[in-house]
């Protein structure tokens, strides 16, 4: 067991006054849920949104765990998949939550990943013009990231993630077990968005996960629970002082407007899954931070040996297929919903633990960092 790490579970509470809620970390979470899910209920009848991949994995340890409790529950199952976040399945699962009655006093709980916690997130915050939600997120993304802070919402043809509310859940419940049926492409991804909580405010972190990511990754039940603790507590830390994104919250996206443009260039399909649009994105802000003369190479270089220690962005030979274009990525920049004003907005860092928002990137620097991923990809194909 990893130094200072423990298997029982931990709580992180996010400090947002009536709106105020606990993270649950631990293992083998979801046959106990009911226990942590009952206090939290004004009545004990729930309707779970979960998909066909998560649904037949463990949706029954739910519904028993909720049996147990005598908590009443219904159940819908949607297509796995990011078009599930759709305007016509959004419009669907709120007629089936209509059908079957569902009440103001009751809850949703999303089952599943990202996808699943942001729908469902999105419907509770409409349903009635509001109801409650319980986050069970069962992708160490989704766990260290989507599941905590309260964005919810649905892609449009426009882009993705346009429509939404930010709605903060009841109660959010991280089991790492959950994580044992992950492929490794998608616990990779998942760990980029850890690393990112290191690289952004928290040097120590970083320094743990270089001694033990590799037990977070091979599935040690404490490594995972403390780096999902950490990676949570940086998130609550960061909403409970901007819970609407209007200044520090944006530190969060680190690695993601490059990131972004990169899933927008492969058309959001499995060529780039989010984590890895992420972990390549903060890359090309530390080589961006680098041109601007705020970071030194021997940190890139560091951040670089830890992504080759833990596997992150070995085995992307799709990306390769793609005859990628660096004005193409730029034009991709200008459609994110964070530009203000016509400027981009980049998280930029000043060393490893210390990442800073800026709108002063210049456009010839940053074509410089993304024509140097071209080169890189083109070298590599
Ligand atoms: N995923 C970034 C945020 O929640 O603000």
């Amino acid at each position: 067991m990893p130094a200072n790490t423990t298997d029982e579970d931990q709580i992180v509470r996010v400090p947002l006054g009536c709106r105020a809620y606990d993270i649950r970390i631990g293992g083998n979470l979801l046959s106990r849920a009911g226990e942590f899910i009952t206090p939290v209920l004004r009545r004990k009848r729930v309707a779970i949104i979960t998909d066909d991949v998560v649904g037949p994995l463990h949706l029954k340890t739910l519904e028993d765990s909720l049996n147990a409790t005598g908590v009443e529950h219904s159940s819908i199952t949607l297509p796995a998949g990011e078009a599930t976040k759709s305007m016509s399945q959004y419009g669907e699962l709120m007629d089936t939550l209509l059908e079957k009655q569902v009440g103001r006093d009751e809850a949703l709980i999303a089952l599943g990943g990202g996808v699943i916690g942001d729908l469902t997130g999105f419907a509770a915050s409409t349903l009635r013009r509001g109801i409650d939600f319980i986050q069970i997120p069962t992708t160490l993304l989704s766990q260290v990231d989507s599941s905590v802070g309260g964005k919810t919402g649905i892609n449009s043809p426009y882009g993705k993630n346009l429509i939404g509310a930010f709605y903060q859940p009841k109660l959010v419940l991280a089991d790492v077990d959950m994580l044992n049926t992950l492929s490794k492409r998608e616990l990779l991804a998942g760990y980029a968005e850890v690393v990112k909580y290191g690289l952004l405010g928290d040097f120590a972190f970083f320094e743990w996960l270089e001694k033990n990511g590799a037990a977070v990754i091979h599935g040690e039940t404490a490594a995972r629970i403390e780096a999902v603790k950490r990676s949570v507590q940086a998130k609550a830390d960061i909403v409970q002082k901007d819970e609407r994104e209007g200044g520090v919250r944006a530190l969060l996206n680190l690695g993601h407007t490059f990131g972004h443009a990169l899933e927008a260039e492969t058309g959001y399909g499995g060529s780039l899954v989010h984590g890895e649009g992420v972990a390549i994105g903060m890359l090309m802000a530390m080589d961006l931070s680098a041109t601007l003369g705020h970071l030194k190479q021997q940190d890139i270089q560091r951040v670089e040996q830890h992504y080759d220690a833990t596997g992150l962005l070995k085995n992307l030979p799709s990306i390769q297929n793609i005859i990628w274009n660096s004005e193409n990525l730029l034009k991709h920049m200008y459609q994110d919903k964070k530009v203000d004003q016509g400027k981009l907005t980049f998280i930029l860092m000043k060393s490893i633990g210390n990442a800073f928002i800026t709108q002063e990137a210049d456009t010839s620097s940053v074509l410089e960092t993304l024509e140097k991923f071209v080169c890189k990809i083109e070298a590599e194909a």
